[in-house]
């Protein structure tokens, strides 16, 4: 009979539900949206039992597609947005507050007091890997305690739980009141600010920093290996979840990125590039996070520098949710495309401040470089234009850290069907851009990560025979005009600056 493993990917606009057959190819997949809600200028929020309810109503989807049932499944592994931070009763099973996500800046004044209190927006940078930013999980729940009436009681009182959206999602997969798992990965974990990257254990004078008591952490546990079982009745009932990776560690995992010196770059909501370097935790020198890539069951961590950038496809969508500007992204490209260059005009998307390299909070988005030829298709070419000259930052740095030039880049995620933006990409940075078969290795990283814990799959050799090769773009421009374009975008990143006090 065959055999499958199932992901659940419960992204930032999106929760999808994959299933993979051995040679890791897609059999199924159901997605949907929620809400995306922005109460204010800077907050960004999801409501957690309507992810809840999407994961369900997606496991149940790509079931019913495949034509399988759920004794088809071996292993379900979760993969999921990072940082994003919920806090709940664990009596109830109720949030006690939406959803902080990755993207929302309230939390600025925050890590502004904690760096204050000695070291600044390194305080915490050894230790975690990670410069105080609001991109973190641990000061979002401390916002949380601090403005939730009577949260902080509960929290003391042992009554209310945190977890990342991979904690949320397992714990009610598995139970939730009725005996839910609370429980992490490393991967999850070191986007915290809260647990240490030697120990891989949370750190209690930096959760005693933030106001978290300790008991509202969830057990980390490794990558891969059985946490427990799907416990409701219906889709996956009984199936074992064995697998838990953040997205862009899954992505990694999913590209074969298995060796020390391996890199891939996603293009999804926000861009995150990520270099394995194996067992080995290095530091950076110029803005990237190290991170843990990922622990696969006993075997010893294995560390990643990671270049996060938070803008890059929630551009396009901004354009057409916020503007109208198109009713579909794929019209970006059919714009973009009528236009031979951006004809003069920078677009800085900086609307979550500036992630890696820089970690501004302060700086805001901008156009710049307007004049009345600027058109549409202009317009359009500066969007994504910024994903690829973000990219060539973070590719920077990685080569600056590690001492080694990337020879070609790995792509992975949505926008990577955007060819104007391939070629426009391995242009800018000047190395081939490489396109595999399987273009959802987020949902595949978790699979193998689950698949590898239950025997689906013997060894990671079994990953990397998996993968293929679909498309590679070579770079064309010359590089005196590689140089004063990117010298232009450099000059309008400064244009950002200084915007918020
Ligand atoms: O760190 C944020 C990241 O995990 C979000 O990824 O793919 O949901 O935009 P994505």
């Amino acid at each position: 009979m065959t055999q499958y493993v199932a992901a659940i990917d419960q992204g930032t606009t999106s929760t999808r539900c994959m299933i993979f057959d051995h040679s890791g190819r897609v059999v199924s997949v159901d997605q949907k949206e929620h809400e995306q809600i922005f109460p204010k200028a800077g907050w960004v929020e999801h409501d957690p039992k309507e992810v809840w309810q999407n994961t369900r109503q997606v496991a149940a989807g790509a079931l019913a597609k495949a034509d399988l049932s759920t004794s088809d499944i071996v292993a379900v592994g979760i993969t999921n947005q990072r940082e994003t931070a919920v806090v709940w009763d664990r009596n109830t099973g109720e949030p006690v507050y939406n959803a902080i996500v990755w993207q929302d800046t309230r939390t600025d004044k925050i890590v502004t007091e904690l760096g204050n209190l000695g070291g600044g927006q390194e305080r915490y940078l050894q230790k975690v890997g990670l410069p105080l930013a609001t991109y973190f999980s641990g000061p979002k729940v401390r916002w949380i305690l601090d403005n939730v009436e009577g949260a902080r009681e509960r929290a003391e009182a042992g009554d209310l739980v945190f977890g990342n959206m991979d904690t949320w999602v397992l714990w009610n997969m598995t139970g939730g009141v009725d005996g839910g798992v609370h429980v992490t990965d490393p991967t999850n974990a070191s986007r915290t600010m809260l647990m240490d990257l030697d120990t891989l254990q949370w750190d209690s004078s930096i959760a005693a920093d933030m106001g978290i008591p300790m008991s509202m952490l969830p057990e980390i546990r490794s990558s891969s290996e059985v946490y427990g079982q799907v416990r409701e009745r219906g889709a996956l009932a009984g199936v074992p979840i064995a697998g838990i990776l953040g997205d862009q560690q899954a992505a990694t995992f999913g590209q074969a990125c298995l060796s020390p010196g391996e890199a891939k770059n996603t293009y999804g909501t926000g861009n995150f590039m990520l270099l394995n370097t194996g067992t080995e935790k290095v530091m950076s020198r110029n803005g990237l996070l190290t991170t843990i890539c990922y622990k696969i069951g006993e075997a010893a961590p294995v560390y990643a520098l990671e270049g996060s950038i938070a803008v890059t496809g929630s551009l396009v969508q901004w354009l057409r949710d916020n503007l109208g500007m198109i009713s579909n992204a794929a019209e970006i490209e059919e714009h973009a495309k009528t236009v031979e260059d951006n004809g003069g005009a920078y677009f800085v998307p900086a609307f979550s401040g500036l992630f890696a390299p820089y970690w501004r909070s302060d700086a805001r988005g901008a156009i710049v470089g307007l004049t009345r030829f600027v058109n549409k298709g202009h317009l359009a070419r500066a969007v994504l234009e910024a994903t690829a000259f973000q990219t060539r930052e973070v590719l920077d740095a990685m080569n600056a850290d590690s001492g080694v030039d990337l020879t070609a880049l790995k792509v992975d995620g949505g926008m990577v069907v955007n060819e104007l933006l391939m070629q426009f990409q391995a242009d800018i940075l000047g190395v081939p851009v490489i396109r595999p078969v399987v273009n959802e290795t987020t949902a595949l990283g978790a699979a193998y990560a689950a698949g590898l814990a239950v025997g689906f799959w013997e060894t990671e050799d079994d990953i990397r025979e998996n993968w293929a090769q679909d498309k590679q773009w070579e770079p064309r421009m010359d590089s005196a005009r590689r140089d004063s374009e990117y010298k232009n975008w450099k000059k309008a990143v400064t244009k950002t600056f200084d915007w918020v006090e």
